[in-house]
């Protein structure tokens, strides 16, 4: 399986989810449970406040919002793809005011006109600025301490609040070292857990924004959270106790391997078999980057535009014949590009594997390919191994 999400989660992952229901109130769930809210600031590289909700990557945009912002708030949000934009859409339903900054789908926002906006907004209206790091239908990665940079040279005020859901775990990020003063993240992709935890980490201005957030309510509400009367508190009720113990024991993978330097090499590994493989299948009006800048591509994800090439058909020969799933183009994408996940539990003959099969798959439709992407994507591969 190669889609951006859920990613394939690995043997142990689903075994420690097995772990039968336990005590709530004491004992080794509430020392995972610990545990994790321990870790989850180092993955985000902030000494900041994490939160983990239970639900997808949509609940954790939810209390970003409920906690920091009032009804009538202005927030920018900066397209690069449709993710930040759909964020900005439930924001709107909470009753957020919001302002979208249009971008491309086939680049990073532009940090120029993000500079620009923001200087033009001499009332200081606009609260918070809204982006993702990397966008999971474009495969975009925007420059988010560019972005910082773009904040301050405006000598805006506005916090700065990033989607991390595709990202984390597989690029670099450093939200304190950025400044960035909110992080929203989730289970299922990077950190190889099934989905169902989200995640929300605040700054010190986050925190101060929540002090007179209107939009606070019941469930998403940070305050029992904080400062728990008793464990399940930290989750507003029962903990996901299955989705605990997976958790942690991902923790451990990740610690096993070196740590998040040597996670983010493995991605950065896995990408470039998929980036040399693609460079070589180009063709005119077939196969082609949507991201052209090597730069301002995600190590997580890559979305490939076809051209005339079916991507429908490719993605049905790779499931139904040759048992690989691609993930489809999304929103803009749609029946003309097709998606490799790379994010999360992958290696070196996972991903190969993926190349090859997808390349026997073009051959097999006709598709016309520049040349063969396997042995680019093999010398890619060997470059990382010593
Ligand atoms: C970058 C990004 N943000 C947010 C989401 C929404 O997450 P969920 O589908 O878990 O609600 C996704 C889902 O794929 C995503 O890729």
């Amino acid at each position: 399986m190669a889609i951006p999400g859920p990613s394939n989660i690995p043997d142990r992952v689903l075994r420690a989810m097995s772990h039968p229901m336990t005590d709530i109130y004491e004992g080794s769930l509430v020392d995972v449970s610990d545990r994790i809210l321990e870790e989850l600031p180092v993955l985000a590289g902030t000494e900041g406040k994490a939160f983990i909700i239970i639900g997808n990557g949509h609940a954790a945009w939810q209390m970003a919002i409920d906690n920091t912002m009032s009804a009538g708030d202005k927030v920018l949000v900066c397209e690069s793809g449709p993710f930040a934009v759909i964020w900005g859409y439930m924001a709107e339903k909470s009753g957020v005011d919001v302002e979208v900054l249009p971008g491309s789908t086939r680049e990073p926002v532009d940090v120029d006109a993000l500079q620009s906006r923001l200087a033009a907004d001499t009332d200081h209206e606009i609260k918070a600025v809204l982006c993702v790091q990397t966008d999971t239908a474009s495969s975009v990665r925007n420059d988010i301490p560019a972005m910082r940079r773009a904040i301050d040279a405006a000598g805006h005020p506005a916090m700065f609040m990033v989607d991390c859901i595709a990202s984390l775990g597989c690029e670099r990020f450093e939200m304190d070292a950025w400044g960035v003063d909110l992080t929203v993240g989730a289970s299922q992709k990077g950190l190889m857990v099934p989905p169902g935890l989200g995640f929300v980490w605040a700054g010190d201005r986050a925190l101060a924004a929540y002090e007179t957030a209107g939009l606070r309510s019941g469930y998403t509400e940070w305050a029992d959270r904080m400062n728990p009367s008793a464990h399940y508190e930290i989750y507003a009720g029962t903990p996901p106790v299955s989705h605990l113990f997976a958790m942690v024991e991902a923790l451990d993978m990740i610690s096993e391997e070196g740590g998040l330097p040597a996670i983010w090499t493995r991605h950065e590994m896995l990408a470039s078999a998929v980036w040399a493989a693609v460079d070589a299948w180009a063709a005119p009006d077939a196969i082609e980057f949507n991201i052209t800048d090597a730069a301002s591509r995600s190590t997580a994800v890559t979305t490939i535009l076809t051209g005339s090439v079916d991507a429908g058909r490719l993605r049905r020969t790779a499931r139904y014949q040759a048992g690989l799933t691609l993930g489809r183009g999304l929103g803009d994408f749609v029946d003309r590009a097709f998606r490799i996940g790379h994010m999360g539990h992958g290696d070196a003959p996972s991903i190969l594997g993926t190349l090859a099969t997808v390349e026997a798959c073009l051959l097999a439709m006709g598709a016309p390919l520049g040349g063969s992407g396997i042995e680019a994507a093999t010398t890619a591969i060997g470059g990382y191994l010593r």
